[in-house]
C-alpha cells in the first residue's frame, strides 16, 4: 500500500489510512521499546508512536535520537483516538530525516524576551507563536469577506507618497530620485480618489509611523484595512464599522475558538461583541476620565491609560465620536453644529486593549479643505490631487482604519502587540 502524503490537520478523518507526513520534530519521549515523536507542520501537532519491532529497525533507532526542529519524513498508519492531541495518532513503521538539528537555539525551558525576539525567525515555529499567525491570517480574510459581502472592492494604495496623510512628526521619509517621498502613513487619501470610482473600496497594506512611543500598542510598520465610503455620513459609517467588527469575531470565535482557548483566551467578553456598541462623545469620555480621578484637560488626545480608562466603562467596544478638531488630522469634517468638534468616531476595544479604528467624515468643501491644510503648515501642491476630488463630483464620504495588530491582540488576548505581526518593527528594533 502506497503512503499518501497528506498534512495534519486531515488525519483525524482518515482513520486506518498508510499516509506521509513531513514536519519538524517538536519533542521525543522515550519508554523501553517505544518512542513518542511529536511533529508539526504548520496546520497542527502529531504523535508518531515507533515500536521496536512494528517499525524498522534503522527508523526506530533513528526516532530516538531526533534534534528538536529536525525535518522529518513520517510513513505509517494513521489510528484515530479522541484523545489524542488534534483526535489522530502516526502509528510509525518509517522515518527519513531530512536535516537535523542539533543546538537549535529555543528549547523548551523559559527565555526572555529579547532572546526571543533576536530570534523571531525561529520563534515563529513555537505553538504558541504559530496559532498567533493562523489567526491573524483567518481575521484577514473574514475581514475582507464581510467587506465584499457588504459591496466593497479592494483597491490598493501606494506605499511611496509625496505628502503626508497623518501629520508630519510621524513620516517616515525617504529620497525618491531626485525628490523626496515619504512612506505612507495611511492610505485613506487615495482610497478617496478610489472611493469616487467605485462607490466602497478598502485598501489593505502595511503603513510606516515613525512613532518614538514605545508601548504596547505601537508598531512602526503596522497592516491597515481601511474602507471608505462615498455618499455617507457619520452614523452610517457606524452602522458598517460595527457591523464588520461585530461580524469578525463571531467568526473567529465559530471557526478558531480552540485556537484561541490554547492561547489562554476566555472567550466570554468576545462573546458580548454584538451590535449595538455604545455610542458617546468625547466630552461625556473626558466625563468618564473625570469621574475616575483623572483631571483630563479637554482638547487633547487619549493616550492609551486614557483609553482603557473609558472602555472599562463598557462591556463590549465603544464608540467615541466628536474629538476636538484640534486634536485630530486636517481632513475631519467639522460638526456644523459646532465646529470645535469634528465629526471623527473611534472604536476603543474593551479590556484593555484601546483604540482599534479610527476614521470619520471627511471635509467636502474645496476652500475649507484648502484652509485646513495650511492652517496644518502642510504645503498645499502635493495635495492638488486631493483638493481636486473636491472640485469635481464631491460628497459626503466617510471611511475608516482598523488597525489589524491591535485588533487581533484583542481579539486573541494578547499583552503586546510584539506578538502580533511575523517581523515587528518597533522603536529599537529592526532586526531580524
Ligand atoms: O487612527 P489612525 O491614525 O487613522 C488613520 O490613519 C486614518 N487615516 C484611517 C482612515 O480613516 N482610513 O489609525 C487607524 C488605526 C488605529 O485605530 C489603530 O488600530 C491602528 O490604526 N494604529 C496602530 N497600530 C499599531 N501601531 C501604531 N503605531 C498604530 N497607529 C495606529
Ligand atoms: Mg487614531
Amino acid at each position: 500500500m502506497t503512503a499518501v502524503r497528506v498534512r495534519v490537520s486531515d488525519l483525524a478523518r482518515m482513520d486506518g489510512a498508510a499516509v506521509e507526513v513531513s514536519g519538524w520534530v517538536v519533542s521525543v519521549r522515550k519508554g523501553g521499546k517505544i518512542r513518542f515523536v511529536i511533529v508539526r507542520d504548520g496546520t497542527g501537532q502529531v504523535q508518531a508512536v515507533f515500536r521496536e519491532g512494528a517499525s524498522d529497525g534503522e527508523s526506530f533507532e533513528r526516532s530516538g535520537a531526533l534534534d528538536q526542529e529536525a525535518a522529518v519524513v513520517v510513513r505509517g498508519k494513521v489510528r484515530v483516538d479522541p484523545r489524542a492531541p488534534g483526535g489522530a495518532e502516526i502509528q510509525a513503521h518509517a522515518c527519513d530525516v531530512l536535516e537535523s538539528a542539533e543546538g537549535y537555539p529555543i528549547t523548551p525551558k523559559e527565555h526572555g524576551v529579547d532572546f526571543l525576539m533576536d530570534h523571531r525567525h525561529l520563534w515563529l515555529r513555537s505553538r504558541r507563536q504559530a496559532t498567533i499567525l493562523r489567526v491573524r491570517s483567518a481575521i484577514e480574510a473574514v475581514l475582507e469577506d464581510e467587506l465584499r459581502k457588504m459591496g466593497f472592492f479592494r483597491v490598493d494604495s501606494p506605499i511611496l507618497t509625496p505628502n503626508a496623510a497623518e501629520g508630519t512628526t510621524t513620516l517616515f521619509e525617504t529620497t525618491y530620485f531626485d525628490d523626496k517621498a515619504y512612506l505612507s502613513q495611511s492610505g485613506q487619501l487615495y482610497n478617496e480618489a478610489s472611493a469616487a470610482a467605485l462607490g466602497r473600496v478598502y485598501c489593505f497594506g502595511p503603513v510606516f509611523r515613525a512613532e518614538k512611543s514605545k508601548t504596547r500598542r505601537h508598531l512602526q510598520e503596522f497592516w491597515m484595512l481601511e474602507p471608505e465610503m462615498a455618499f455617507t455620513g457619520l452614523d452610517d459609517l457606524l452602522n458598517v464599522e460595527e457591523r464588520l467588527v461585530e461580524g469578525l469575531v463571531g467568526r473567529i470565535l465559530e471557526e478558531h475558538g480552540e485556537e484561541l482557548r490554547g492561547l489562554g483566551r476566555d472567550l466570554t467578553p468576545l462573546e458580548r461583541v454584538k451590535a449595538p456598541f455604545p455610542r458617546i462623545s468625547y466630552d461625556e469620555a473626558v466625563k468618564i476620565l473625570n469621574g475616575k480621578g483623572f483631571d483630563f484637560p479637554w482638547g487633547e488626545d487619549f493616550g492609551a491609560p486614557h483609553e482603557t480608562a473609558v472602555a472599562e466603562a463598557f462591556d463590549r467596544p465603544v464608540f467615541v465620536l466628536r474629538y476636538p478638531t484640534r486634536a485630530k488630522a486636517f481632513y475631519m469634517e467639522p460638526d456644523p453644529e459646532n465646529p470645535e468638534v469634528c465629526l471623527s468616531a473611534d472604536m476603543l476595544a474593551p479590556e484593555g486593549y484601546g483604540e482599534i479604528t479610527g476614521g470619520g467624515q471627511r471635509i467636502d468643501d474645496q476652500a475649507l479643505l484648502r484652509q485646513r491644510i495650511e492652517e496644518a503648515g502642510l504645503p498645499v501642491e502635493p495635495y492638488q490631487w486631493y483638493l481636486d476630488l473636491r472640485i469635481w463630483g464631491s460628497q459626503p464620504h466617510s471611511g475608516f482604519g482598523l488597525g489589524i495588530e491591535r485588533t487581533l491582540a484583542w481579539i486573541c488576548g494578547l499583552d503586546h502587540v510584539r506578538e502580533t505581526i511575523p517581523f515587528p518593527r518597533l522603536l529599537s528594533r529592526l532586526y531580524p
